[in-house]
Order: C-alpha cells, then sequence, then structure tokens
C-alpha cells in the first residue's frame, strides 16, 4: 500500500471508558470481523485480561476503509491501559500519527486520559476529540465536549460523539480519522528501519513481533538485524493482522505489520528496539529505545518448598513471554527456598502471581514489596539494595529513593482530602489546573515505595471513588529511610525487614510487633518480639509462656492412641519453621505477610 493511503492511529483512554468495544465495532463495520465470530472484547486474548477487563499487551489490526471513494488502509493499534506498562504504551503510540482521545461521556476527563494525551503529544500526534457512551441516559455531551474542546484547545463542535455499543457515530469517526490524520512519511529509498512496538511469545510460532515500518521495506526471507543487539535473524514469515496473521510479500514505509523469525524468547526482540536489513542496513536506530527497568522486586516462595523446581521452571517459561520479568534464587529463614523477583509494578506483579499459581498450580506467598534504593556508604561506595534484609549495616551517608510524577483528578471539593493523603505520603505539590470549576488536576512528585502499595485505594475511599490517578517514573531523590528489622527471641527474621522513613519506622515496628504477637503460638517459654532500626528497638511484645501437653489428654494407658498423637505432633512440626529456638507455623508467616 502506498503511503499516502495509510492511517496508522490509536484509541487512547481512562480504563473502562469503551476503548475495546469500540476497537470491535470498528472492525466489525470495516468487515474485517464478521459478527458471528465476533468475541466480544476480540483484542484482548489472554484470560487475565479479559476477567480483569485490562489490556496488557497491544497489537494491530489492519482494516480498509472507504472515504470519498478511496480505499484506505487503517492500521489501530491497541495500546495497553495500566501504570505499570507506560513504556509499552509509549512506543505504540510512536507507531501512529494519530490518537482517537476518548472520553466516556457520562464520566468526563480523567488521569489516565490525561497521561495518555500527554504522551501522545509528546509524540507529535494529531488527536481525535471522541466523546463516546452518548446511549447512556447519564451521558452530558455538551459539558464534556467543552471540557474536552477545553483540555486540546479545539472547538466544542469539534468533538465526536460516539457509541461503540450502538455504533452510532462510528462510521463518521473512521471518516475523520482518514481525513484529520496525516499520512505516514518516510524514505521508502533508505536502509530499511522498522520500530518493533509489540513482541508476543506463541507457543507454536515461536516469537511474534509488531512493527511500524519507518523507512525502506523488509521482505521474506531476508535477513534482519536487531539494532540494539546486533543479532541477526531469518525472517521466515512477514505479514499483516487482519485481524489474523496472513503472510505478505513485504512491508513498505509506513506499513505495520508482523515478523516471524523462529526466535523463541521475547528478550531478543525488544520493544522499542530498530529492525534493519542485516545486508546493507540503516547505521543509526530511531530513537526512544528503552531496557525494561524493574521497579518493584519482590520474594516468591511456593508455600510447598517441594514445589520450588516448578516455581524455577515456570518462571523460565514466562520469561520467554516477558521481556521485564527478571529473577534470581533466593532464600529465606522464615519461607525457605523461592525467588527474588522484580516487576514493572504492582499489577505487573500480581499477574505473574496469578499466572503462576493458575498456569502452573503454584501455591505461593510474596513478601513484602520493595522498590530499588541506591545506598550510598560512608566509603563512597554505593550498593543497590532491591531486598530491604541486603540493606548494608555500615555507615550509610546518603539514600536515594525512585520518585513518580503523579497526575491526579479530582472534583473540586475533594481538593483538601487528596491534598492531605499526598501529604502523609511525603508528596510535593507541582501544580494544579481547573478543567472546569469542578474539576481540578494536581500534579504531585511521590516516592514510589510510598504510592505502589495502597495508594489508590487510599485515594478512592478518600473522595468516594471520584478521583482518578497515574504517575510515571521521573528519577530519584534523597530521602531519610532507615531499615526496621523485627526479631523474635533476638533472631531477625528476614522476611519482615522494611525500609521506610524515619517517621514512619516506629509505626511499622508497632504494627508487626502486634500482628506477630497474634499469631504466633505461645511456647515452652516467654518470647519477645522486637522491633528495631540497627541496635536500637523501637517497639516490643511479649507472647507468654505456656506448657503444652499433648499427652495430657489422655488418660489412662492407652497406648497406641498416645503414639497416634505424637505422630500428630510430629508432622504438625513440619510445617513449623525455626527461627533460633522458636517454631513458627508458616501460617503465621504467610497471615503476616498478606497485605490487609
Ligand atoms: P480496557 O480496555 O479494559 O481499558 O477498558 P475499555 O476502555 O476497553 O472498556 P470496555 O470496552 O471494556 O468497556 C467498559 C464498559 O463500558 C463495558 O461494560 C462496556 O460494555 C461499556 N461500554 C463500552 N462502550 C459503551 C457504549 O458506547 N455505551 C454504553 N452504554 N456502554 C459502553
Amino acid at each position: 500500500t502506498p503511503p499516502d493511503l495509510i492511517r496508522n492511529f490509536c484509541i487512547i483512554a481512562h480504563i473502562d471508558h469503551g476503548k475495546s468495544t469500540l476497537a470491535d465495532r470498528m472492525l466489525q463495520i470495516t468487515g474485517v470481523v464478521d459478527q458471528r465470530a465476533m468475541r466480544a472484547q476480540y483484542l484482548d486474548r489472554m484470560d487475565i485480561e479479559r476477567e480483569r477487563g485490562i489490556t496488557i499487551k497491544s497489537q494491530a489490526v489492519r482494516m480498509p476503509w472507504e472515504a470519498d471513494g478511496t480505499t484506505y488502509c487503517l492500521n489501530m493499534i491497541d495500546t495497553p491501559g495500566h501504570v505499570d506498562f507506560t513504556y509499552e504504551v509509549s512506543r505504540s503510540l510512536a507507531a501512529c500519527e494519530g490518537a482517537v482521545l476518548l472520553v466516556d461521556a457520562a464520566q468526563g476527563i480523567e488521569a489516565q486520559t490525561l497521561a495518555n494525551l500527554y504522551l501522545a503529544m509528546e509524540n507529535d500526534l494529531t488527536i481525535v476529540p471522541v466523546l463516546n457512551k452518548i446511549d447512556l441516559p447519564s451521558a452530558q455531551p455538551e459539558k464534556y465536549a467543552e471540557e474536552l474542546a477545553g483540555l486540546i484547545g479545539c472547538d466544542p463542535s469539534e468533538v465526536l460523539q460516539v457509541s461503540g455499543k450502538t455504533g452510532v457515530g462510528v462510521e463518521p469517526l473512521l471518516d475523520e480519522i482518514v481525513r484529520q490524520l496525516p499520512a505516514p512519511q518516510g524514505d521508502a529509498d533508505a536502509p530499511a528501519r522498522a520500530m518493533i512496538f509489540d513482541s508476543v511469545y506463541d507457543t507454536y510460532r515461536g516469537v511474534v513481533t509488531y512493527v511500524r515500518v519507518i523507512d525502506g521495506s523488509l521482505s521474506p526471507r531476508e535477513r534482519i538485524e536487531m539494532m540494539s543487539t546486533g543479532a541477526i535473524h531469518e525472517l521466515l514469515e512477514i505479514g499483516v493482522s487482519s485481524p489474523e496473521p496472513k503472510p505478505s510479500d513485504g512491508l513498505g514505509v509506513g506499513e505495520v505489520g508482523y515478523l516471524i523469525t523462529g526466535v523463541k524468547d521475547v528478550r531478543q526482540s525488544r520493544v522499542g528496539d530498530t529492525v534493519t536489513t542485516a545486508r546493507r542496513g540503516a547505521t543509526t536506530a530511531l530513537g526512544g529505545y528503552r531496557d525494561p527497568k524493574p521497579m518493584v522486586y519482590s520474594g516468591l516462595y511456593p508455600i510447598d518448598g517441594s514445589d520450588y523446581p516448578i516455581l524455577r521452571d515456570a518462571l523460565d517459561k514466562l520469561k520467554l513471554n516477558d521481556a521485564a520479568l527478571v529473577y534470581e534464587p533466593e532464600t529465606s529463614v522464615a519461607l525457605g527456598f523461592g525467588f527474588r523477583i522484580g516487576f514493572l509494578g504492582m499489577l505487573h506483579l500480581e499477574i505473574v502471581r496469578e499466572r503462576l499459581e493458575r498456569e502452573f498450580d503454584l501455591d505461593l506467598i510474596s513478601t513484602l514489596p520493595s522498590v530499588v534504593y541506591d545506598v550510598r556508604l560512608d566509603d563512597g561506595q554505593t550498593v543497590t539494595v532491591t531486598n530491604p534484609s541486603e540493606f548494608p549495616d555500615g555507615k550509610v551517608s546518603a539514600i536515594t529513593e525512585p520518585v513518580v510524577r503523579g497526575t491526579i483528578l479530582a472534583p473540586s471539593e475533594f481538593i483538601g482530602a487528596v491534598m492531605e493523603l499526598c501529604q502523609s505520603r511525603r508528596g510535593t505539590l507541582r501544580g494544579m489546573d481547573y478543567l472546569s470549576p469542578e474539576r481540578v488536576e494536581m500534579r504531585y512528585t511521590l516516592p514510589l515505595a510510598e504510592i505502589v502499595f495502597d495508594f489508590f485505594d487510599a485515594l478512592k475511599s478518600k473522595t468516594r471513588g471520584y478521583a482518578s490517578l497515574d504517575y510515571e517514573p521521573d528519577g530519584e531523590q534523597e530521602a531519610d529511610l532507615v531499615k526496621v528489622d523485627v526479631l523474635l527471641q533476638g533472631d531477625k527474621v528476614d522476611a519482615f525487614s522494611n525500609i521506610v522513613h524515619r517517621d514512619k519506622a516506629y509505626a511499622y515496628g508497632v504494627s508487626m510487633a502486634t500482628k506477630l504477637k497474634e499469631l504466633i503460638p505461645r511456647q515452652q517459654f516467654e518470647v519477645p518480639i522486637q522491633a528495631a532500626i540497627g541496635t536500637r528497638v523501637i517497639a516490643r511484645e511479649n507472647i507468654r509462656a505456656i506448657r503444652k501437653d499433648v499427652l495430657a489428654k489422655c488418660y489412662g494407658g492407652d497406648i497406641s492412641r498416645k503414639r497416634k498423637l505424637l505422630e500428630k505432633q510430629k508432622e504438625g512440626k513440619k510445617r513449623m519453621k525455626m527461627v533460633g529456638s522458636v517454631e513458627v507455623p508458616q501460617e503465621a508467616f504467610i497471615a503476616a505477610l498478606s497485605q490487609d
């Protein structure tokens, strides 16, 4: 297809504003999926995605569309919809010339609408503003058309109104995409350069790499080079999705399609990388490539220690499909053998854990998630700490923690509540804008550690569910952080060590000590529980001693019954962990680590 007949676009929206429904409707209206074959949410292939209603992996679909008597080729590139995947979103956007900015006509603009709009603007995309769900009785199209127009600086009459559900307005929207979006530009005679915006592992075909050709062209059976690593692969198949994969005889400037090379690991085909030809290839890669960088680390342990090899094999398999997943073996006094795993964020952690439990039938326990700290020692050396129990004991001169730039959108009556929450999470207000008299956008710099775990829930509960949040990494800052250890009868329990701000150390210590006092059964002797910073104890509880005599229940001489009881007690002990001389049931660790 010649570039002037191509339009590459994506749909950006806040979660639940109806992106997938609209995408499905477009597939149906352009005739690439017939109604009978149309599964709900065609683009969301993975079970977990569908159940959670989120899109993790982006994909592209080619659709024909006739406007003014000419048939155009529309490539719709799906973008993932969660903060953990901002980098993948930015690469999907970089593959497009324009974006449909979709806003629920009953909800208005939300934080993710803004965050995605900013990303689209950074990539110089043409924005087509659209209100969705106008069929809803609660829709307020005039009000929100004005809000949206004010935001992007157009006239409210230029805001399109559609319903992905009924199909109203979708055909005019496709016409506008053709009319407003620029055709792709590139040098057809230059060496090939194609940007990878997605890469998916397929059991049968190996890695399927989705690319957008910027310059030159790629043909079947050519040898290609991944420019970030210099690795060379044979191109076994090249094609387009419409939406089923269809081999083609090549991809030219502006085209979007997939490549199959037979590699088995998505790490060999990284999002953001540039593909060129092995012979007479390009010398300069396209900008914007970045290695995926884990933001949150957590230990994952099998509840049944004998499942360790299964966990190891499962991680090896998941890795093929997930370039951001990193892990190494780890042992814990409390939990035995497991792995330290790096994740892009909390959602990524939940998804990985859920897949391990569901697809590999494992029961797992995860330790307190930790962000990545840089600890500078007095001798000038810097250590990177991803596990609180590895926090250096020596003299520390400075600690830096990752921070994010957060965008919070809320009705203006909640400004006070949002400020209070952000302040309690060590946030710094960077700016505030009214989108309308009732709605305000607040921009904060916040420590990642303060928001990854439960910030979103706290925000929702303080604003009766009306606030929305989005954030992206924004470097590091120095902070007054300390490591709090938890000790049972003087012995450290590694899984409970945590790095927290000095002002919050006491609260953490007290809550851990209280929790453990309830969870750990009494022993033959008194057991002190302490929380400490270095050698200084900041909280203390005692578990009083008892003498537990199982045999007391048996009257008289029934020896076989006695033996049975002793056997039972022995078995119970197997599931006990020894911390020093203290017996702790594994359940106590699990309960103490579960977040409430
Ligand atoms: P993610 O892809 O998970 O980010 O969400 P999404 O933005 O794709 O939303 P999705 O298409 O899953 O729609 C969210 C909800 O809104 C679903 O319950 C849809 O049935 C509903 N919905 C989507 N479009 C419309 C519409 O035009 N009208 C009405 N009434 N409901 C809609």
